[in-house]
């Protein structure tokens, strides 16, 4: 394969990416950024590496999720507090339910650059280039906010970095301990779900008496008392990539610094384009969508090019077929993996192929659907005697209204109530408890034996 460089990527084609109108300000940028500390480390992107070998192998499940598109003006400690405490309640579910250790990854801190269907968007009449995230232009429909503009980078760099502070204070800081599940609920949690929440924090609660009854302090136990939540994003803005991309000092190898996970998009995983290139070089670990259109023969290139070394943990294949569609399209690559025998973990995407617009006109995704697709996800990987393992989706610590469906039946009259994405509809903090019991129950069905489910 040839030579590998952090700027290797701009002999490709790119697309999905602005042209900057003005070289010698997006130059300024660059070099500004390539000067400012990374966001993460090396050590912590191998430690991941190790954890999502784990999971591959049904050691362990990944819980990856956090917002469609980060937004400036959304910033705020309470909804970092309130997205990173429901991954918290959806690893607890998961963890105590299904008996499986959860490697928690936030989209966030980094989750800011979008690709788009449409290179522009027309409103009476009026065409202007589509919004493609904070980091690039506004969502503001003028000419001079959808311009893109380099200066954003600095802003998206300054909010990840204050982001990831917030995180890292929040893992270790004693807020994540297992010890304050019952803290962890959150006051519009209420229904059957929360019941069925707190059911199992008490039980947690009664273990934890025990564990001290016998004489043992788990309160200073680091497993019970920290966690290690990573950070992903969709590195599509290769501007920005590259220029936080430094050489780890104890390996020699390349790390992106902007986040300890990144991905490659469904519309940008061209084996020979720019984002493929520019990823296969990086140490940390790989995600790759894998959408309705991907060929056995790319995920073969595809494979070869991202993880040449077959290492565990090194790529993720996340499948986004949309409900209804999982059976149609996985077993033929989950063929191809098992024929070259591939290292890889499978995780399930189920919000991106089931984007639908709504009788009121407002883009939603009805949440039978996303339940759909991972129940599929998961019979095709029982048929094949393959791992599930592990979950991708979009969602918000926030009560919004932008997925229909749930215990609290939003209903496409309901949207507009609270729907404040600055892109996709994202699952609310029940519809995304909804879905964690919903894992928990599949991965337990997994490891009954045909003897167990007899006798029940
Ligand atoms: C996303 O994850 O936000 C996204 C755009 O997904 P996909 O590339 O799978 O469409
Ligand atoms: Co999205």
């Amino acid at each position: 394969m040839t030579e590998w460089s952090k700027s290797s990527w701009r002999t490709k084609p790119r697309i999905q990416m602005p042209d900057y109108q003005d070289q010698a300000e997006l130059n300024a940028v660059e070099a500004q950024l390539a000067k400012y500390p990374p966001l993460v480390f090396a050590g912590e992107a191998r430690r991941l590496r190790e954890e999502l070998g784990k999971a591959s192998r049904g050691e362990a499940f990944l819980l990856q999720g956090g917002d469609c598109a980060e937004a400036f003006d959304q910033f705020s400690a309470n909804s970092i507090r309130d997205t990173f405490k429901v991954m918290l309640q959806m690893a607890m579910v998961l963890t105590y339910g299904a008996k499986v250790p959860v490697v928690k990854v936030g989209r966030m801190a980094g989750q800011f650059a979008k690709p788009r269907s449409a290179p522009t968007e027309t409103v009476n009449g009026v065409e202007l280039p589509s919004f493609r995230g904070d980091i690039i232009n506004e969502l503001a429909f003028t000419p001079e906010a959808r311009k893109p503009n380099p200066q954003k980078m600095l802003q998206a760099y300054t909010q990840a970095a204050a982001t990831l502070n917030l995180i890292r204070a929040f893992s270790t800081g004693g807020y994540a301990d297992v010890h304050q599940v019952h803290q962890w609920t959150l006051g519009f949690v209420e229904g059957e779900k929360a019941v069925r929440y707190r059911e199992m924090a008490n039980r947690l609660s009664d273990t934890l008496d025990f564990i001290k009854a016998a004489g043992i302090d788990s309160t200073r136990s680091a497993a019970l008392h920290q966690v290690n939540f990573y950070t992903s994003h969709e590195s599509l803005l290769l501007e920005y990539e590259e220029a936080l991309t430094r050489v780890d000092s104890t390996s020699g190898k390349w790390l992106a610094g902007s986040g300890h996970m990144i991905w490659i998009g469904d519309r940008t995983r061209q084996p020979d384009g720019a984002h493929v290139e520019f990823a296969r070089g990086v140490m940390n670990p790989i995600g790759l969508k894998c959408g309705p259109s991907m060929t056995t023969e790319d995920l073969k290139v595809l494979i070869e090019k991202l993880n040449p070394e077959n290492e565990a943990g090194r790529l993720t294949l996340i499948a986004r077929f949309g409900a209804g569609k999982v059976a149609e399209h996985l077993p033929k690559l989950i063929k191809t993996v098992k024929e070259m025998g591939a290292n890889v973990l499978w995780t399930c995407d189920p919000m991106h192929g089931n984007t639908v617009k709504s009788a009121s006109g407002y883009k939603t995704r009805p949440f039978e659907s996303v339940l759909s697709e991972v129940r599929e996800f998961f019979a095709v990987h029982r048929d094949e005697g393959t791992v599930p393992g592990g979950v991708h989706f979009e969602m918000t610590g926030q009560d919004v209204t932008e997925c229909t469906g749930g215990l609290y039946a939003v209903s496409d009259e309901n949207l507009s109530d609270r729907y404040h994405t600055a892109c996709d509809p994202r699952l609310n903090a029940s519809q995304s408890l909804e879905l964690a019991f919903l894992v928990a129950q599949e991965l337990t069905a997994l490891r009954q034996t045909p003897a167990d489910v007899a006798s029940a």
